[in-house]
């Protein structure tokens, strides 16, 4: 089976004449969490949009679960559950009315224990009689989310799940994406909040001004563009870089006052005691040390030049 969602050569130009998106190519693996990072305005919306055919793309192709999201739009649709970024409500419906509601919509025969297991799963359950108006925020995104889930899609979009939400409706949210997944749903979402793609993705992909400009295994992502930086403060300046045998990723700092060691995340500890003990051994002594680790935050910045 290929995968899941392929995105190909997708270009949008929008009627006033602005390119959000160039030249997407994007394959989306079967049961994957993969989230999509951009600054405001990169593209993400627009791209969900054009899968969910929210939005028409000006060209290019995109498959769901091998169907045309235009040429097979309800199939292609019918397999996709999608959290939008803007809450859209009809304030004066029950959760329950809207949530079952939406099952429909995809066709779908009724199933109120699909639609209860939803809703319990997103604390709604207690207000499930509650008419959307009477709800908090918070809750208020649940629902969308119960909506999204109601016609058990396969594929999950979530275009910034946590906007706006507490630690605890975040944590929530984690959790029941996690459960998602192990149930075999592909998810794709897009936040703000890069810990939350530190902590939830499988991949990342990083948009920016309506471009593709990195696509990778978070693991790798972090072992890769990750650094570790070890700083040396000297006793005494140094005119010239030591002599070590693992001098790569040494530097001294224009006053000569300090070491600078760069390694990647993964490096292996030993790398520091060997500089430590050759240093050492030379008779260079320090008399501070600190370290510090990039996060997906500071990779994501060196990336884009600015913060998600
Ligand atoms: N209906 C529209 N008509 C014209 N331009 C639009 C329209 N919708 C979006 N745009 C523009 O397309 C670009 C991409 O917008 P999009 O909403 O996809 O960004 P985004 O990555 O989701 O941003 P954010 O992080 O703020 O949600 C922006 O420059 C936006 O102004
Ligand atoms: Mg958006």
């Amino acid at each position: 089976m290929g995968p899941i969602i392929e995105v190909k050569e997708l270009s949008k130009i929008y009627s006033s004449g602005y390119q959000a998106l160039k030249n997407i190519n994007l394959d989306i693996q079967r049961g994957e969490i993969f989230a999509l990072l951009g600054p405001n305005g990169a593209g993400k919306t627009t791209l969900i949009s054009i899968i969910c055919g929210i939005v028409n793309a000006s060209s290019g192709t995109v498959f769901a679960d091998g169907h045309d999201i235009v040429s097979d739009y309800r199939a292609a649709r019918s397999r996709i559950g999608l959290v939008p970024q803007e809450l859209s409500t009809d304030a004066f419906e029950t959760v329950w009315a809207t949530v079952t509601f939406s099952r429909g919509l995809f066709g779908k025969p009724p199933s109120p224990a699909h639609i209860e297991k939803v809703l319990r799963a997103l604390s709604l359950w207690d207000k499930k009689d509650a008419k959307l108006i009477e709800l908090s925020g918070g809750m208020k995104r649940r629902v969308m989310i119960a909506k999204a889930l109601s016609h058990e899609p396969r594929i999950l979009f979530l275009d910034e799940p946590t906007a706006g939400v507490d630690v605890e409706l975040r944590r929530d949210m984690w959790e029941m994406v996690r459960g998602l997944r192990a149930d075999g749903v592909t998810i794709i979402l897009t936040t703000h909040y890069i810990e939350e793609a530190e902590e939830m993705a499988d991949r990342i992909g990083v948009i920016s001004s309506g471009e593709i400009i990195l696509i990778e295994e978070k693991n790798q992502l972090m072992q890769k563009l990750g650094k570790k930086e070890l700083t040396l403060q000297l006793q005494e300046p140094l005119t010239e870089l030591p002599r070590i045998s693992s001098a790569e990723g040494l530097k001294l700092s224009d006053d000569g006052t300090e070491l600078i060691y760069t390694f990647s995340t993964v490096a292996e500890q030993t790398s520091i005691a060997r500089l430590l003990r050759e240093l050492a051994e030379q008779g260079i002594e320090f008399k501070d040390l600190k370290t510090r680790e990039s996060s997906l935050e500071e990779i994501f910045v060196s990336l884009v030049g600015t913060k998600a």
